[in-house]
Formats: structure tokens, C-alpha cells, sequence
């Protein structure tokens, strides 16, 4: 028995400051025993709880199993632990894999040499067993496998998501510094959003934040477009229960979603982007767009504006980054009355610049940059 099958107990990888949401979104996909660690959360899952969370997840990256656990002082203790377990219950020569490895204060000091002997470990052990083996795949593999050591401690694991899942499938067409989605998710989820109020991103990019706003209020489980998840390349898969998982969960989309989502971009080439990705999830057109710089479009009044602004350090124009966010401070005061606003701080010095008074403010970094969310009540 693997050590997910004796314990139920799965890592979510997830980022530290959206924990405190993503644990309610865990424990209502049918999460139990969470915990909170260092870019993570245990919990223990039955399988359906499993299925349920890898395709619903609007904020979790990955869903890791554990399958061996051990102290390891030496990669040559690596290589013959993992050379023992049985390979050919999670893929078949056929199946392409790989290895994604995270080491920290142990005796085996790269992660990457680490991913390689484990990755040899799997090859002897079919060639051994088997007689082939299977090849390494490192883009689009169908079995991702994950090693993690700590202090001299290891834990194998396969991830069931089978790659991470903030790539949901729709943004096929991008433009300069868009959102990774979960960060987008998150942000609607902050907004509290009533999903009746019109929501509008003025900056909307390749549409990343309409498109999850649009997934939350029609309840479409955010993986939806996913092909295929690495929990089906587990010896014990059910394909009858993910069936039944994915039926249930489709049942709820709401037949007729809202169409109070709007977005606005100055460039064509985003707006172009953002209207093919939300046809991906939005077939009816219901997210409406229009290409509109901000400072010359209608009031945007009554609204939940929700957007993320141009930011240096991406977007590598410095020009004059504080006195655009000084206009769009009084934009906002002047033009968006009764309106909320959350802005998206992809750097915050910034901040200062709008001259309003923030409601809150909330640290949430993108791609290691330490940016914030800052909301807006506009009278
Ligand atoms: C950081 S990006 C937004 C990325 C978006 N959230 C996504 O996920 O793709 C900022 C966007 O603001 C747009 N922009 C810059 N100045 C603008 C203006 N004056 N009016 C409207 N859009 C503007 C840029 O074209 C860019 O697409």
C-alpha cells in the first residue's frame, strides 16, 4: 500500500497568502483534517473528495499524493529506495513521465541532481522489471512525479493534478504581464463580489480576471476545459466515480449565467486576446468587451471595478507610472461614484500615487513580485 492509500492524506501546493480562503475552498470540496504549512495545506480526502477538488479548485496549484516516505542521507539511499517501489502501477512504457524535485537543508544539496537520480530510479526499475522503459517528457508528461527532501527527510509523491492547475485551459492568446489565474480567483474572491452588481476591469488585458469572475458566477468547475488529471494514472483510479464527480459538478452550472461582466483594454491586440479566451468558457458571448482607454470611456458608476493596472517591472515602461496612477485616482473619485474599486498593485509604491483612501489592503504577491490589493468604497 502507497501511503496515500493508508493515510487519505494529500498535500495542496498553494500560495502562503491566499490560505486563509483556500482553506474554505478545500474543506466545502469535501477536504477534511486541513492543515496549514509552508506553501501548502494537508488534508485527508476520500477519492470523490479528491476528483471533486482537482477539477473545482479556483485557487489550489496542485493536489500532491505521497506515495513513500523516508530519511535520506545520500543519493545512492535515494536511488535504491525508489528503485524498490513499483513503477508500473502508476505508467506504462508508453506513458511519458517526469520529475520535479525541491531540495532544502539536507545532505543532497541540488534539487536538480536529486530529479535525476530519482528519474534513474524509474528507468532501471523498468528496465529491470519491464524489460523498456518509459520516456521523460518534461512539458505535457503523463505522469508527473514529485520529490520533495527536508532536513534529510524525503517524500515521494505523485501529483494528482497532473501538472499545475492555475493553467485552466483558457488563455490561449496572451498579452504583456497577464495574471496567472489563481491570483485572478483570489482577487474575485476578496472583492466579495454579490455576482450581481455589474463587475468591470477597465485594464483588462488577455481578460484573465473577467474570465474567473465569469467561472465563480456560473459555477463552472475551474478545470473544466482540463483534458486529463494525474489522479487518473493512480493504480486505484475510479473511473466510474470521476464520472459521477464530473456529472455532479457540471449539474450545477448555472444554465443561464449573468452577463454583467465587462472589460475594457487600450489595446486592440488585448482586447482581441481577451474576446477569443472568454469564448472559451463563455460560447454565448456573455462577457462583453470593447477596446477603451480609461480616462476616455463613460463613468463607470455603480460597478464592482476590479482590474490591475499597468505596473513597471513588467510591463518595462517606467515612464510615468505615478502620475498615470494619480489620473487614475482621480478618475476613480470623480466618474465612479457608488462604485467599489479593487486594484491590483503589481507594485505598491504606487499606492501613494492614487490619493484615496484605501477600505483595505491585502499583500498578495504575483510571481514573486510583492504586490498588493487595495479596495476602494467610492461615494
Ligand atoms: C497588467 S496588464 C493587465 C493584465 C490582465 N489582468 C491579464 O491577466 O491579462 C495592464 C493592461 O492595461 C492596459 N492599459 C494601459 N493603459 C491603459 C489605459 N489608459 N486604458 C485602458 N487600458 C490600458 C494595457 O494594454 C494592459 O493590457
Amino acid at each position: 500500500m502507497y501511503n496515500y492509500q493508508k493515510s487519505y492524506r494529500y498535500f495542496a501546493q498553494v500560495a502562503d497568502d491566499i490560505k486563509d480562503i483556500a482553506i474554505p475552498e478545500l474543506e466545502a470540496l469535501g477536504a477534511k483534517n486541513t492543515h496549514s504549512a509552508y506553501r501548502g495545506i494537508y488534508f485527508t480526502a476520500d477519492k470523490e473528495a479528491l476528483y471533486k477538488i482537482n477539477f473545482n479548485t479556483r485557487l489550489i496549484n496542485r493536489v500532491l499524493a505521497p506515495i513513500k516516505s523516508f530519511s535520506c542521507h545520500s543519493d545512492q539511499y535515494l536511488y535504491k529506495t525508489a528503485l524498490k517501489i513499483k513503477w508500473d502501477d502508476f505508467l506504462k512504457t508508453t506513458d511519458t513521465f517526469a520529475v520535479f524535485a525541491t531540495v532544502s537543508h539536507s545532505t543532497i544539496k541540488h534539487s536538480k541532481f536529486a530529479a535525476l537520480r530519482l528519474k534513474d530510479a524509474i528507468a532501471d526499475s523498468f528496465r529491470e522489471n519491464v524489460g523498456s522503459r518509459p520516456s521523460v517528457d518534461t512539458r505535457e508528461p503523463d505522469v508527473w512525479v514529485n520529490l520533495h527532501i527536508e532536513n534529510d527527510e524525503a517524500i515521494i509523491s505523485i501529483d494528482t493534478s497532473g501538472g499545475s492547475l492555475h493553467r485552466r485551459g483558457y488563455r490561449r492568446r496572451s498579452v504583456q504581464a497577464p495574471m496567472v489565474e489563481t491570483l485572478a480567483a483570489a482577487i474575485i474572491n476578496y472583492s466579495d463580489w454579490d455576482e450581481i452588481t455589474p463587475l468591470h476591469d477597465p485594464f483588462c488585458g488577455s481578460g484573465t480576471l473577467l474570465c474567473e469572475a465569469y467561472l465563480k458566477a456560473s459555477k463552472m468547475p475551474a478545470s473544466f476545459l482540463r483534458k486529463k488529471f494525474g489522479f487518473e494514472q493512480l493504480p486505484d483510479f475510479d473511473p466510474t466515480l470521476w464520472e459521477k464527480v464530473k456529472n455532479e459538478s457540471l449539474a450545477k452550472v448555472k444554465k443561464h449565467p449573468v452577463d454583467i461582466i465587462s472589460g475594457s483594454d487600450i489595446s486592440l491586440q488585448a482586447v482581441k486576446a481577451a474576446t477569443y479566451n472568454c469564448s472559451l468558457i463563455d460560447p454565448d458571448g456573455l462577457i462583453t468587451l470593447k477596446r477603451r482607454d480609461i480616462f476616455k470611456t463613460e463613468n463607470l458608476e455603480n460597478k464592482t471595478i476590479i482590474c490591475n493596472p499597468p505596473y513597471g517591472i513588467r510591463i518595462n515602461n517606467e515612464d510615468d507610472l505615478g502620475g498615470f496612477f494619480k489620473d487614475l485616482g482621480d478618475f476613480l473619485k470623480q466618474r465612479c461614484k457608488g462604485s467599489n474599486a479593487f486594484i491590483y498593485f503589481g507594485e505598491r509604491k504606487y499606492i501613494k500615487n492614487i490619493g484615496l483612501k484605501a477600505s483595505w489592503k491585502k499583500e498578495l504577491s504575483n510571481g514573486g513580485l510583492d504586490g498588493r490589493l487595495v479596495k476602494y468604497e467610492l461615494y
